[in-house]
């Protein structure tokens, strides 16, 4: 089986249906980086996320060096809003034009990049000036500094705004399994065009196996439930429990990649035998245990 590829919303960039969040990725681990882009690669994966927020933009100058001799072949998704703090200990909101304008030159030095593929808003509040941020994101498509701008928040208020007013082509939203809190959501993205970009699809491990402890709304005993059904469900039709977990968010239609966070050698090879299962599972497979989870909604910012 070969990976899939789908285009973001209305824009010409074809995804490959699993994509890799670079924020896992650890600074100095020179030899496991190096394999997990190269292997990353050779499953067919092309979208690659990050933020000059992870690592203080350390992460953005990784990923600029790892993919230098092959920058064209990736789409490089990057985010901005976010500013640290002088002193190191934490970041501001800051959502004006100015600060987008200058962010994304600061962005581009670190990337080693003339361009990004996908500029996203790094979360937002009803309150920012929205006309001020899609002119800066405008402008910067204009200029040929990014290609598309899309937003990534799970604050429906502020997601359905740029959905139904600006030309953002995406929406990147936790969406896993336990947190299927974005379904609510999905028919009015769909009938905006924009597509969802799921992050947090194995629930940073929980999903797997890793020790259970508290998610969301649910307690440990009710983590470990699921873990153990997932684990399961994945003996009795010979899957892997990672192609359970990236499948699911897959299944909604507005959704075009499951985007996963890998941080060593083992974790990039697992996706190897998941992009084989990938084609066994639909929503059957997953029907009795989602019967059994409660539904969950988001209670603010609707
Ligand atoms: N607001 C935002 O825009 C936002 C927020 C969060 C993340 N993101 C993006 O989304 C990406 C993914 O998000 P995430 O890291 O929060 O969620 P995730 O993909 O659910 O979790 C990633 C973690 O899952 C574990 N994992 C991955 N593969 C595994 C395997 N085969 N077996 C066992 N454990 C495995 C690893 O944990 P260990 O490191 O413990 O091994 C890894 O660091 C990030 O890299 C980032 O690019 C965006």
């Amino acid at each position: 089986m070969k990976m899939q590829y789908n285009k973001i919303g209305k824009s010409d960039l074809l995804v490959s249906q699993i994509g890799l969040g670079a924020m896992s990725l650890v600074q100095g681990q020179d030899d496991t980086n190096s394999y997990i882009i190269k292997h990353a690669k050779e499953l067919g994966i092309n979208y690659l996320d990050t933020s000059d927020l992870y690592d203080k933009g350390k992460n953005e100058k990784l990923i600029g060096k790892l993919i230098s001799s092959d920058r064209d072949q990736w789409i490089l998704a990057s985010k901005v809003g976010n500013r640290w703090k002088e002193d190191g200990s934490g970041w501001d909101w800051v959502p004006s034009k100015a600060y987008i304008l200058k962010a994304v030159e600061d962005s581009l030095k670190r990337l080693n990049s003339d361009y990004i593929d996908l500029y996203q808003l790094h979360g937002g509040t009803i309150e920012d000036p929205f006309d001020e941020i899609v002119d800066a994101f405008e402008q910067l498509v204009q200029q040929g500094k990014i290609r598309y701008y899309g937003i990534s928040s799970i604050r429906p208020n502020v997601f359905i705004n740029y959905a139904e007013n600006s030309n953002i082509v995406s929406n990147m939203m936790q969406y896993s399994i336990f947190d299927r809190r974005p379904e609510e959501y999905f028919p009015r993205l769909e009938k905006n065009g924009i597509s969802v970009l799921a992050r947090g699809t194995v629930a940073q491990g929980l999903l797997l196996k890793k020790a259970a402890q508290k998610y969301l709304t649910y307690s440990v005993r009710e983590v470990l439930e699921i873990q153990n059904e997932i684990n399961s469900i994945a003996k009795e039709l010979d899957l892997s429990s990672v192609s359970l977990a990236i499948k699911y968010p897959l299944l909604h239609d507005p959704v075009v990649c499951s985007v996963i966070g890998i941080r060593t050698k083992e974790q990039i090879n697992s996706l190897g035998l998941a992009i084989e299962d990938l084609t066994k599972i639909d929503l059957n497979t997953f029907k009795e245990l989602i019967n059994k989870m409660p539904e969950i909604h988001y209670s603010d910012n609707r």
